[in-house]
C-alpha cells in the first residue's frame, strides 16, 4: 500500500484521500461535492453507506432531471445560502446587485505532491523526509463567475486532513464575501457528543463536553484573538469515547482572530460541523482578479480516544508546525522576573538575580514588563521600546555582559501591539491606534491597541525591535498581548473595507512575526497574552512554546494543563514553579506538587531568588539537577492522560517513552476523602508483553497488570499532594 494516496474513479466518481490511518471520501454527484466517509482507512469504498433518496416535502430540487437530489439532505463538503440547503452555509458572497452567488458547479480537479500552502497565513509545513499530497477542486458560478477551490492535504503517517478554500474573483465586478469558512462537514447524527473548551483569564481550557442537541450550538470569539473563552477547537465523539478508548473526530484551526465553530443538528438528524473565521464583524470586499485564502482547519480523527487525539496533534504540531529549528530543540530553564519583581526591575536587582540563578543552575533570565520608558505600572509606556536609564543606568549591556559572564542567557519581555495614551509614541502618532471616528476608544489595562492593518505600523514594529534585538544580542522574547479589541478600526480603512479589519489586524501580526522570526531564527519566542489568551495553533507557527496562564497554582494548573494538552505537546506548554501562598490563589500547595506539575510541562521559575532560605536554595537546586537528567524524557516521551481534574476528582497523567521502557507516572489527589482507602489507576499505555519495577517501592508488576487491573494508589492526608511513581522495564 502507498504511504498516501489521492484516488478519483472516474466513473463512480469518487475521491479517496487516505493514508496508513485514515481515509476521507467524497463524492461528486450533480456537479457538486458530497461528503461520504472519514475515519478509519479503508481500503475499498463501495458506497455502503450512502442512504437512497427520498422525497421530502420543501425539499428544493437542485435539477429538474433529478428532483429528489436536493442540497436540503445531501451530506456536503461546503455550502452556499439560498441553494435549498437551510443548514447553516459555509461560504457566502454578495455581488454588487445585492444577490448572493451559489450556483457553484464543479469544474475539475487537481493533485499535487506537495501541501497547499495559504499565502500570508500559518500552516502545516512541508518536511523533506516524509511524503504530502493535495487535492484541490475547482467550482464556479457562472453568473458571476466566481470561483471557489476547496483544498485537501493529506501527510504521511498522521490521521490528519487539512482543509482549507480560496474565493477567486474571475468576473469584472467586485465582490464582497460574508462568510468564509475553512471546512464544513456533513453526517449522520446517532448521539454523538461535542467537546469544546471554554474558560477565561486564570482558568484556561476547561473542558466541555456535553449532548448534541437540535439546533445550533457555536462557540467563537469577536474579540481580536483566538481567545481563552473559546479557543478554536472542538471535537465530535461517542458517548461511549473515554481517554482511551473510542472515536474521535477533532476540529482545530490554525488562526490566532476571530473564528467560530457551529454544530449544527437538524430536523433530519443530519449533523453539520463548520468552523472557520467568524462571519460576524467580517465582509471582505474582494475586486476583480483577486483572490481571498482562509486559515487552514486540522481535522484529526482517532479510534484511540481523547489520548489518540492528543498524540496525533502532538506529532502533527511538533514535526509539522513549530518553527522547525526549535520544535526538537532543548529549551532553557528560565527564571521570569514577573513574580519576583512585577514592575519594580532594576540594573542591581537583576543583575544579582542574574548571578544567583546562575548558580542554583538557571539557565536563561527573563526580564519581564517593566523595563521601558517611564513604566513603573500599568499605565503608561506600552510602544515606548527604549530602555528606562533610570532603572538600568547602562541600558542593558551590563546585565548582557554579567549574563554572559555567568554562563546564563538573557531574555526580555515585549507586548509589541500595544500603545499607551501615555507615551512619546501616541504624542508623534495619533492615527496609530484603533479608533472609531467619534468615539473615544475604550481603554483596557489602561491601554490601546495598535491599528496593524497599516504596512506603516507594521514596519515601525518590525524595526524597533530588530534594531532592538541587534542592539542587544539577547536570546529570548517573551510576546504579550494584554487586552482584547474594541473599536475594530483603522483610519485608513475605506468605507466599504471596514469588514476587513479584524482579518488584516492578523494578516499585519503574522507579516510582523513572519519578518522577525526569519530574521532573528536563533531567538527563542514565547507566546503570551496574558497567560494563554491567544493560545493556538496560529501563534504556535511562529512561536514553540507558549505561557500557558497568568494563573501558577499548581492546583489550578493541573486542570489548565490537563486541557491544553488536548491539544499542545508538553514542549509547547510552559509552567513556573511560582511562591506560595500563591499570587492568584493564596494556596500553599506544597513544593513536590508544584515542581511535578511544572515539570510536566516546559518548566521554569517565577519567585523571588534573591530571598531563599538556605533549604529552599538547596530544594530547587537539586530539582533543577534533577530536572536537566530527564528533561529530554520529560519532552519528548508520549503525554498521556490517566485520571481527569474535571470528571473523575484527582488527576493523574504520565509520560511514557516510545519503545515503553520507562514511564514516570504523576499522580495528583486534589482533595483528601476520609472516605476513600485507595484508587485504582488503570495504565493502558505500557507495553502488555513487558514487565516493569516501579523505582521507589520495589514493587514489581506485569505490563496487563497494570492494564487491565491497575495499581491501588494509597491515598495520602494533607493538602494537594503528589503521588510520583517511576516504571522501569524489568527484562
Ligand atoms: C501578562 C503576562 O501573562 C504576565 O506573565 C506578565 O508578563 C504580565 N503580562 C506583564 O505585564
Amino acid at each position: 500500500m502507498q504511504k498516501i494516496s489521492i484516488l478519483y474513479d472516474d466513473e463512480k466518481q469518487i475521491f479517496h484521500i487516505s493514508n496508513n490511518k485514515i481515509s476521507y471520501i467524497m463524492e461528486l454527484k450533480e456537479n457538486t461535492l458530497l461528503h461520504r466517509y472519514w475515519g478509519h482507512t479503508l481500503q475499498y469504498y463501495t458506497g455502503c453507506n450512502c442512504t437512497e433518496p427520498v422525497k421530502r416535502t420543501f425539499a428544493a430540487s437542485y435539477n429538474q432531471q433529478n428532483p429528489l437530489f436536493s442540497l436540503e439532505i445531501e451530506p456536503q463538503e461546503f455550502s452556499c445560502p439560498h441553494q435549498g440547503d437551510y443548514r447553516e452555509p459555509s461560504i457566502s458572497v454578495r455581488q454588487q446587485n445585492g444577490c448572493t452567488i451559489g450556483r457553484m458547479k464543479y469544474q475539475y480537479y487537481e493533485i499535487t505532491d506537495t501541501l497547499h500552502i495559504p499565502e500570508g497565513l500559518p500552516h502545516i509545513r512541508e518536511m523533506k523526509q516524509k511524503a504530502a499530497k493535495t487535492l484541490a477542486i475547482h467550482f464556479l458560478d457562472m453568473v458571476s463567475n466566481i470561483k471557489l477551490i476547496l483544498y485537501y492535504s493529506i501527510v504521511e503517517d498522521s490521521a490528519v486532513i487539512i482543509r482549507s478554500a480560496q474565493i477567486i474573483n474571475q468576473g469584472n465586478q467586485s465582490v464582497w464575501i460574508d462568510r468564509a469558512f475553512s471546512t464544513l462537514i456533513d453526517t449522520n447524527y446517532q448521539k454523538q457528543q461535542l467537546i469544546t473548551f471554554y474558560g477565561t483569564h486564570q482558568k484556561e481550557f476547561r473542558i466541555n463536553r456535553q449532548e448534541i442537541q437540535h439546533g445550533i450550538f457555536s462557540i467563537g470569539s469577536t474579540r481580536g484573538a483566538s481567545s481563552p473563552q473559546y479557543p478554536p477547537f472542538a471535537a465530535i465523539c461517542m458517548p461511549e469515547t473515554t481517554e482511551h478508548s473510542g472515536e474521535v473526530y477533532a476540529f482545530q484551526l490554525i488562526y490566532s482572530g476571530n473564528h467560530c465553530v457551529s454544530v449544527e443538528r437538524n430536523q433530519y438528524n443530519h449533523l453539520r460541523v463548520a468552523m472557520g473565521i467568524n462571519p460576524e464583524d467580517f465582509c471582505w470586499k474582494l475586486l476583480p482578479n483577486e483572490s481571498f485564502q482562509t486559515p487552514q482547519a486540522i481535522l484529526i480523527y482517532s479510534n484511540m480516544g481523547l489520548n489518540g487525539m492528543s498524540q496525533e496533534f502532538h506529532k502533527l504540531y511538533t514535526e509539522r508546525l513549530f518553527p522547525t529549528q526549535w520544535a526538537k530543540q532543548k529549551r532553557p530553564i528560565l527564571l521570569n522576573s514577573w513574580e519576583m519583581c512585577y514592575f519594580d526591575v532594576s540594573e542591581q536587582k537583576m543583575i544579582d538575580v542574574i548571578k544567583q540563578a546562575a548558580k542554583i543552575g538557571f539557565e536563561l533570565v527573563v526580564l519581564d514588563d517593566g523595563w521601558f520608558g517611564h513604566r513603573n505600572n500599568s499605565k503608561s509606556s506600552l510602544g515606548d521600546w527604549t530602555v528606562n536609564t533610570e532603572k538600568f543606568p547602562n541600558g542593558l549591556t551590563t546585565l548582557l555582559k554579567c549574563a554572559e559572564e555567568n554562563g546564563i542567557q538573557f531574555g526580555i519581555w515585549f507586548e509589541p501591539e500595544m500603545i499607551s495614551p501615555n507615551s512619546i509614541l501616541m504624542k508623534s502618532h495619533s492615527d496609530w491606534y484603533m479608533q472609531m471616528d467619534g468615539y473615544t476608544p475604550l481603554l483596557s489595562r489602561n491601554q490601546l491597541v495598535l491599528d496593524l492593518t497599516q504596512k506603516e505600523v507594521q514596519n515601525y514594529i518590525i524595526e524597533t525591535l530588530s534594531n532592538f534585538i541587534k542592539q542587544y544580542p539577547i536570546s529570548y522574547i517573551k510576546w504579550d498581548m494584554n487586552r482584547h479589541i474594541t473599536d475594530p478600526n483603522s483610519l485608513y480603512l475605506s468605507q466599504d473595507s471596514k469588514g476587513e479589519f479584524f482579518h488584516r489586524y492578523m494578516l499585519g501580526l503574522y507579516h510582523i512575526l513572519q519578518e522577525l522570526t526569519t530574521q532573528f531564527p536563533n531567538i527563542l519566542f514565547e507566546n503570551c497574552s496574558s497567560g494563554g489568551g491567544r493560545f493556538d495553533a496560529g501563534m504556535g507557527f511562529f512561536m514553540p512554546q507558549t505561557w500557558c496562564s497568568d494563573n501558577t497554582d499548581a492546583l489550578d494548573r493541573q486542570a489548565i494543563q490537563y486541557g491544553a494538552s488536548y491539544l499542545f505537546p508538553l514542549s509547547a506548554i510552559t509552567a513556573h514553579i511560582s511562591a506560595v501562598p500563591n499570587h492568584q490563589t493564596g494556596r500553599n500547595v506544597p513544593f513536590a506538587t508544584r515542581a511535578a506539575v511544572a515539570s510536566s510541562a516546559n518548566m521554569g521559575y517565577e519567585l523571588n531568588i534573591l530571598e531563599l532560605s538556605s533549604e529552599e536554595k538547596e530544594l530547587i537546586m537539586t530539582h533543577l539537577s534533577e530536572y536537566k537528567k530527564e528533561r529530554e524524557f520529560l519532552f519528548y516521551g508520549e503525554f498521556y492522560r490517566l485520571c481527569s481534574p474535571f470528571t473523575d476528582g484527582n488527576c493523574a497523567w504520565m509520560i511514557i517513552d516510545q519503545e515503553k521502557t520507562r514511564a514516570i507516572i504523576y499522580y495528583f489527589i486534589r482533595e483528601y476523602d476520609v472516605s476513600a482507602l485507595s484508587y485504582i489507576l488503570k495504565i493502558p499505555y505500557v507495553d502488555c508483553q513487558k514487565n516493569y519495577v516501579e523505582k521507589n517501592t520495589n514493587r514489581y508488576f506485569t505490563g496487563e497488570e497494570l492494564i487491565y487491573a491497575g495499581i491501588a494508589i494509597n491515598t495520602i492526608k494533607g493538602d494537594f499532594p503528589v503521588i510520583i511513581l517511576e516504571l522501569n522495564e524489568k527484562k
